[in-house]
């Protein structure tokens, strides 16, 4: 990948951004400028340690604590996990993390002029099923500026990552919403070159998922490999 003066090694996997995306700054201080070093795989990298459900409680509810309900939209994010050939895969761990409804992390490191929510972590993790399914529960996240250029600002998203069966096996990506006007003017998710693979980062509205009263819901299918992956953020081998 060439980008003005800088030359960049690794190419794209299917539909996952390259390392180096000039609009996106800090993919130019952070890519690498050689080609990545290939590790073979040993048993370590291949099998534990990796945390399952009967160690960590799952956290699937962020839309309030034990002190009450969290600011915002409540919504519910469900979908299945995939392999390439469209069969589930259970017993994934994922990981999810977000901005508030204000658009600001409760992160020392966010200092966005926006109000922080006392009952909302904005963290939660969860497994999927046996038929690969997962479903949480959460507050529509707030758009919130970034800094990457004059008045640059993140469309709404949740940034998920998924552990396979040791820590060696982890990808990681995020999920926007649909009908989000920031996204064409966003370098992250334009980063990836296809129009087809950044149409699957965009969850679905269900509005059979939704439930009365409650909350609404989208659909955010997660598809490892293959015509249909998800793009993810690290190059996969
Ligand atoms: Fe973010």
């Amino acid at each position: 990948v060439t980008a003005g003066r800088w030359t960049y090694a690794a190419a794209p996997h299917g539909g996952d951004p390259p390392l180096a995306s000039p609009d996106y700054k800090s993919t130019r201080l952070r890519a690498p400028l050689r080609p990545p070093v290939p590790i073979p795989q040993t048993p370590t990298e291949r099998s534990g340690p990796a945390f399952g459900a009967e160690t960590l409680a799952p956290l699937d509810d962020l839309s309030r604590t034990e002190g009450g309900d969290a600011q915002g939209q409540r919504i519910i994010v469900h979908g299945r996990v995939l392999d390439g050939r469209g069969l589930p895969v259970p017993r994934t761990l994922v990981e999810v993390w977000q901005a508030n409804a204000a658009g600001r992390y409760a992160h020392e490191a966010d200092q966005h002029a926006a109000p922080l929510d006392p009952h909302f972590s904005g963290v939660g993790r969860f497994w999927t099923g046996e038929g690969g399914a997962f479903r949480f529960v959460t507050i529509k996240p707030g758009a919130y500026p970034w800094r990457n250029h004059w008045n640059a600002w993140r469309p709404a998203h949740i940034h998920l990552s998924l552990f396979g069966e040791a820590f060696a096996q982890r990808l990681v990506t995020q999920m926007y919403f649909p009908d989000d006007p920031l996204l064409s003017h966003d370098p992250i998710f334009n980063a990836i070159p296809d129009e087809g693979a950044r149409r699957r980062l965009v969850s679905r509205f269900d509005l059979e998922g939704s439930e009365p009263e409650r909350a609404l819901a989208f659909h955010f299918d997660i598809v490892l490999r293959g015509r249909e992956s998800t793009p993810f953020e690290e190059p996969r081998r």
